[in-house]
């Protein structure tokens, strides 16, 4: 018995030395090289015949960053190592929409990419109980966006999506924290600095005016008392 239960620790711990990193998880890290894909720890020999190589560097790549060159083509100049992306047979996972800003009439978007090959990007958005409007497909590099044509004081439901060949990432209602969809309201149309300003004016006219002519009428009594005109 006491054999059985030593041969099984043995197998045990001669197991972790089989340990693989798992393959690239649905939820990508943002901003980090998400920790299964540790390059300066690769696995061991076992696994990467062949003489010993010094690991290059990995690439100076923000997810987050608008106008980002893509990772292939700072791969290509400078032989660093790219974070590991689901390959253009894929769709893509969903990207992060990080902050939505609205004005009156208009929304501006920020997002983070997936861990997947896109291949261009849209912001769409509907009002409540309305349909989705489609923006302009933007390229691999766009994390940024603005759009025009919304209607004040109205709450909207903007997604950014992600495409490449093999389809588009998915949407949701807006309640999860990374995901693709925020909830956003415009701003009600505001009086105008200068309307506000003039009626104020006005209304301190009036005032004045009306202070003038009460004082006016009130001396006029006092000079003129009743009973003593027309002697
Ligand atoms: C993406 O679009 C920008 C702006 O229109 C352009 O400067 C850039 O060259 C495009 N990049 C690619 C990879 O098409």
């Amino acid at each position: 018995m006491h054999f059985l239960i030593w041969l099984f620790k043995l197998l045990w711990f001669l197991s972790l030395f089989c340990y693989r990193p798992p393959p690239p998880t649905a939820e990508p890290s943002f901003g980090d090289y998400s920790e299964e894909y540790d390059y300066n720890h690769p696995p061991t020999k076992l696994h990467t015949p062949g003489p010993p190589r010094l690991s290059p560097p990995l690439c100076d790549y923000d997810f987050c960053q608008h106008l980002q060159v893509p990772c292939s083509e700072l791969r290509r100049a400078s032989g660093c190592l790219c974070p590991g992306v689901s390959g253009p047979g894929v769709a893509p996972e969903p990207p992060s929409l990080r902050a939505i800003h609205t004005t009156e009439t208009g929304a501006s978007a920020h997002w983070c990419a997936p861990l997947s090959t896109v291949e261009s990007y849209q912001l769409r958005y509907r009002p409540a109980g309305g349909d989705f409007v489609s923006g302009p497909a933007l390229n691999s590099t766009f994390r940024l966006t603005a759009v025009t044509g919304l209607s004040p004081g109205q709450e909207y439901l903007f997604c950014i999506v992600a495409s490449n060949w093999a389809g588009s990432s998915p949407t949701d209602d807006g309640g999860r924290e990374h995901g693709p969809c925020r909830v956003g309201r415009t701003p009600s149309r505001q009086m105008p600095y200068a309307y506000v300003a003039a009626g104020l004016a006005a209304a301190l006219v009036l005032l004045v005016v009306s202070a003038l002519a009460w004082h006016f009428l009130c001396r006029r009594k006092k000079r003129f008392p009743r009973g003593a005109r027309g002697e």
